[in-house]
């Protein structure tokens, strides 16, 4: 159906003006939410790029600082009180009744640094099968002694402490406790020690 065009006299059809209403509706901004399911809001640009440099950075601090974070908070490769058994020597490298030094390179890492330690202790046995075993730091402050056997005594040069050869009990000097026993244990004929460190300079026996 077609009537005159009140602005210019010519006829138009009907159609033409729906056409031209759903043209206006399709350009113009809902009010509010109502009527407009499905449709997407626009984010400012603005908006945008903040959210995606906060993700990128939260992304960026979690590759970077967890495994520090990981790594600062780990134990070492191997602490104080380690449970680890560490091969010494062979049973039959230790002469019966006489106290024997043996030396022994520990790797020891922290949370940053690996590094490699050497180690001495003091072994002992009656009979090639049980074995007693020493830290070889003296517990008054910390230097390495040697065994004297005319007096069957371990005897600290730094300030003439003395142990007892057989137990490690102080018999002179100023060491404020014994020697250090540690875990050790006999395994296919080779010699097993857990090596500990202790606090320097005091009665009690703690670890480091
Ligand atoms: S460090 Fe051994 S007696 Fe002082």
């Amino acid at each position: 159906m077609s009537f005159p065009d009140p602005n210019t006299g010519e006829p138009r059809s009907a159609h033409a003006d729906e056409r031209h209403a759903c043209d206006t509706a399709s350009h113009t901004a809902p009010v509010d939410g109502a009527g407009t399911a499905g449709a997407a809001t626009p984010v400012p640009r603005r908006i945008a790029l903040q959210l995606l440099s906060a993700g990128a950075a939260a992304t960026v601090g979690a590759v970077v600082g967890v495994p520090a974070l990981v790594a600062f908070l780990s134990p070492g490769r191997r602490k104080a009180g380690s449970e680890e058994w560490i091969k010494v020597t062979e049973a039959d490298q230790v002469e019966i009744g006489v106290p024997v030094a043996v030396s022994f390179v520990e790797p020891v890492s922290d949370a940053w640094v690996e590094s490699r330690v050497l180690r001495n202790v003091w072994l002992r046995t009656e009979d090639g099968e049980t074995f007693t075993c020493y830290s070889g730091v003296c517990p008054h402050l910390g230097c390495s002694f040697t065994y004297e056997p005319d007096t069957q005594r371990f005897h600290c040069p730094c300030h003439h402490g003395l142990f007892e050869g057989r137990t490690g009990a102080v018999v002179g000097g100023p060491p404020p406790r014994g020697l250090d026993p540690l875990p050790v244990k006999v395994e296919a004929g080779a010699v097993y020690v857990q090596y500990k460190t202790f606090r320097i300079g005091v009665p009690e026996r703690a670890e480091a």
